[in-house]
């Protein structure tokens, strides 16, 4: 099949049909790529909810070059032959997207000091670059009373920005659904019928596809911030999963363990919950090296050249 041309902020790229733009953005790199709250490659169907990927498509195609009217939905919008879109580089989506971000977070705690996701949030990310300094609302902020869904994941529905991600988890990665979105519009929520646990040997992967502190390990939960932890690969022989993982180490003590995740902060390879969560001793794994974290400020910073790793581990730079 021959490929398709589009051009994407200036730049050139070459793909298959049926290459969503976010996609083809992917394949440039860099800041041509529009953030993705609710996208995520390795889940069918995600996408078209948070609209934090609009761009501007300038010209359909070389058949037809009219612009398209509105803003489309990169992750859902499929290329044409010829297409010329525009993310950075257009004033009305960088508007828009400031517009999402104000959106986003009118019912949103932003209670960042308390929040296990900081430091490797995708909505703080979004509002450090597109937010604004200061709040236009003075309603009351809509909150929901907390339920408890299990022993292992800690639900803050106050944080849900409800991009549907850890329901396509469950409906696709594991065996037992139990959780979903109740109620529409406002009323929206995470929930599980009748308060049903979140117990089935892959949930566990909620938590990493949450963009935001909505889904947390309860098992890390307050243990220390992100950044002051150091993220090492790590890998053991597992029976229902690849068994690769990342673990966040203080000390010689493991205080969590995630899957590892791109630098778009999708998970490589989903990870079994017998991987994250009962796992917690250095000598269960074999360490492979400090982690890169390839996104997030805060925790790229912590960079470290040479460091003690826990004893099965090699030695790395
Ligand atoms: S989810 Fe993100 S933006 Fe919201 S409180 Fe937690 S860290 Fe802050
Ligand atoms: S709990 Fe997290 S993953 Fe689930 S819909 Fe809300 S924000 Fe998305
Ligand atoms: S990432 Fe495209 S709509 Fe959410």
């Amino acid at each position: 099949m021959p490929l398709l041309k589009v051009t994407i902020d200036n730049i050139e790229v070459e793909v298959e049909a049926g290459t969503t733009i976010m996609n083809a953005a992917r394949k440039i790199g860099g800041s041509v790529v529009p953030p993705a709250m609710c996208y995520y490659s390795k889940l069918e169907g995600s996408g078209g909810y948070c609209r934090t990927c609009l761009v501007k498509v300038s010209q359909g195609s070389f058949k037809d070059n009219r612009p398209m009217p509105k803003l489309v939905a990169s992750c859902r919008t499929p290329v044409q032959d010829g297409m010329v879109v525009q993310n950075r580089t257009s004033p009305e989506v960088m508007d828009n997207r400031r517009a999402i971000t104000e959106f986003l977070l009118i019912n949103h705690p932003l209670d960042c000091p308390v929040c296990d996701q900081a430091g490797e949030c995708h909505l703080q990310d979004l509002s450090y670059e597109h937010g604004l300094e200061e709040t236009r609302t003075e309603e009351d902020r809509r909150t929901f009373d907390p339920i408890d869904i299990g022993d292992l994941i800690k639900l803050h529905m106050n944080r849900c920005i409800l991009c549907y991600r850890c329901v396509k988890v469950a409906d696709q990665i594991t065996d037992n659904r139990v959780h979903g979105v109740l109620g529409r519009g406002d009323h929206s929520e995470i929930s599980t019928l009748i308060q049903k646990a979140v117990d089935n040997d892959f949930s566990g992967n909620m938590i990493d596809v949450c963009p935001v502190g909505a889904l947390t390990d309860k098992t890390f939960r307050f243990k220390s911030r992100v950044w002051f932890t150091r993220p090492f690969d790590a890998h053991r022989e597992c029976a229902k999963c690849c068994g690769k993982t990342v673990l966040w180490m203080k000390g010689e003590e493991i205080l969590r363990v995630t899957g590892r995740k791109d630098q778009y902060g999708e998970l490589e390879e989903f990870i079994c919950n017998d991987c994250r969560f009962h796992h917690k001793e250095t000598t269960d794994w074999i360490v492979e090296g400090p982690r890169k974290i390839e996104r997030h400020s805060v925790i790229s910073q912590n960079h470290y050249e040479k460091l003690d790793i826990p004893e099965n581990g090699e030695e790395s730079e």
